[in-house]
């Protein structure tokens, strides 16, 4: 989704920064850029030692910052009685360690700045403590936590925190998973996004579905919830 947020941001004519950990894919969509410039720069989000040097570059060769876009995660397959703290620490890290560190940088110069939007893509999975995969699902809790509470901290200075929760997106990320459940394409999913980022939601589910289904499985009952098969 990151990828495809950075072509179509590009496109509208903005300048972007694109952040991965592989050169080659950031290469490519720099090479492909068609209105506004793409600049790229190699980083693993759980460097966090690098984010502050790297955050003022960007700046610097950017002349100031109005959007961020948090969009990098990782969801390992665990099995059903898999007890895996290596799988779960990565997800940690990456998921919610790179964001918030990510995060405060930027809060801490969108606030002196009194403007900007942060966006956080985070997911339906955090609505509930599901079976699949308990780091991710907390993670992503504790990603949409975070970034209410950014929202409720920056609202003063006219920084807006925006929460994406995507239901089942295309995406290597899902790649061979069965029984994936009403999935879009990345595309669509992304329109999504850039409207929810357009028309300043708070939290936007992806697509708009997802909300319904969210409020009806948040108020199912624990002891019920568990003997569901999701
Ligand atoms: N696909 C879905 O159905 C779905 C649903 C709900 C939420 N989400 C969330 O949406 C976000 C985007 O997922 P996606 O589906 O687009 O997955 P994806 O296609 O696998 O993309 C993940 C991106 O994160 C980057 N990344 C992974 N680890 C990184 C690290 N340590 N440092 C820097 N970048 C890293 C990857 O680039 P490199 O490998 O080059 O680093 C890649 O560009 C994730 O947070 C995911 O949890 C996805």
């Amino acid at each position: 989704m990151g990828e495809e947020l950075v072509r179509r941001l590009a496109a509208d004519g903005w300048s972007v920064a694109a952040l991965a950990r592989r050169e080659g894919p950031l290469l490519e969509l720099k090479a492909n850029a068609t209105r506004g410039a793409v600049h790229v720069h190699a980083h693993d989000v759980t460097d966090t030692a690098a984010i502050a040097p790297l955050f003022e570059t960007i700046v610097r060769e950017m002349g100031g910052i109005d959007l961020f876009i948090f969009a990098a995660g990782v969801m390992p397959e665990v099995g059903a009685e898999e007890y895996n703290t290596e799988k779960d620490f990565l997800q940690f890290a990456v998921n919610l360690g790179g964001f918030v560190a990510w995060a405060n940088e930027v809060a801490l110069y969108m606030q002196s700045a009194r403007a900007g939007t942060i966006v956080g893509i985070s997911s339906i999975a955090g609505d509930r403590g599901r079976k699949p995969n308990p780091a991710y699902h907390t993670s992503k809790a504790a990603m949409s936590t975070f970034l209410e509470s950014l929202r409720n901290r920056l609202s003063a200075y006219d920084v807006h925190v925006c929460t994406i929760k995507p239901g089942t997106v295309l995406t290597p990320m899902t790649e061979g998973l069965e029984g994936l459940k009403w999935p879009i394409s990345v595309e669509a999913a992304v329109s999504d996004i850039l409207r929810a980022i357009e028309k300043k939601k708070n939290t936007a589910y992806v697509p708009f579905r997802w909300q319904l289904v969210s409020l009806v499985i948040q108020h199912i009952p624990s002891m019920v919830f568990r003997k569901l098969n999701f």
